[in-house]
């Protein structure tokens, strides 16, 4: 199972930016690169251009959401199959900022089963808040939001568990948390489901996260948008 280093960029780039990511394939050695598999999620424009400038096919591309139908009457939105026209591979569905936007495990389940449909592999975001963590809810929050999300006999899907509280603030989870929480993640997917882990993710602290029993990988955010710190980042997966 290969270390997933995902770079979600949220809204952040430019069109200029999809060269800086194909120059990302030369910041790491091919020694680094053969246990590893790095994605990055560009916005949505940006997607077919990063597919072409990636042609090495080092980095592969993902996009941060998408539609639950094929086609439809839905302005402003895009389907998976759009997406996998466009050269993405992953999708991120579910992810905190947009559960906090009204987005429910139903419909976090059916963007999944989009996903399936149109050959995407898709990357399940949950999370507990601080507040829920606090109270003692954090497993049952997170197992709670597995089972609403993860569609019915889905097999090729990864999960990301990204403690609300430590998403762009620069709080990391402890390790032992971190650990807790991707072993009881483990239980409910079974062994074949890479589990990133994801919040505040940095070259600093990378080597110890991803060094975590049953963290398959890493969803990153901000220290995605500088290809040294992502290439630092992924330096940094384990080489067994
Ligand atoms: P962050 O974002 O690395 O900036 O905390 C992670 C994410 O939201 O996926």
């Amino acid at each position: 199972m290969k270390t997933l280093i995902a770079g979600n960029w949220k809204m952040h780039g430019q069109q200029a930016w999809t060269v800086k990511a194909a120059g990302f394939d030369r910041l790491l050695e091919a020694t680094d690169r053969e246990h590893i598999e790095v994605l990055i999620c560009p916005p949505y424009p940006f997607i077919r251009e990063m597919f072409v400038a990636s042609a090495a096919r080092h980095i592969k591309i993902g996009a941060q959401n998408c539609h639950a139908i094929e086609k439809g009457a839905h302005t402003g939105e895009v389907s998976a199959e759009m997406l996998a026209d466009c050269g993405a591979e992953y999708v991120i569905v579910g992810h905190s900022e947009r559960r906090a936007a009204g987005e429910r495990d139903s419909d976090v389940s059916a963007k999944a089963s989009a996903a399936f449909r149109a050959g995407l592999t898709p990357i399940i975001c949950v999370g507990e808040t601080l507040e829920q963590r606090e109270a003692g809810n954090a497993n049952n929050v997170v197992e709670a939001q597995i089972i609403g999300s993860v569609p019915d006999s889905a097999e090729n899907f990864v999960v990301a568990y990204e403690p609300v509280w430590a998403i762009g603030t620069g709080k990391v989870a402890e390790i032992s948390d971190i650990k807790s929480m991707h072993a009881h993640i483990r239980g409910l997917v079974g062994d074949n489901v890479r589990i990133l882990y994801g919040g505040s993710v940095k070259p600093g602290n990378a080597a110890a996260i991803l060094g975590t029993e049953n963290v398959n990988g890493a969803l990153i955010g901000g220290a995605s948008l500088n290809m040294a710190d992502l290439s630092a980042i992924a330096r940094s997966a384990p080489k067994n």
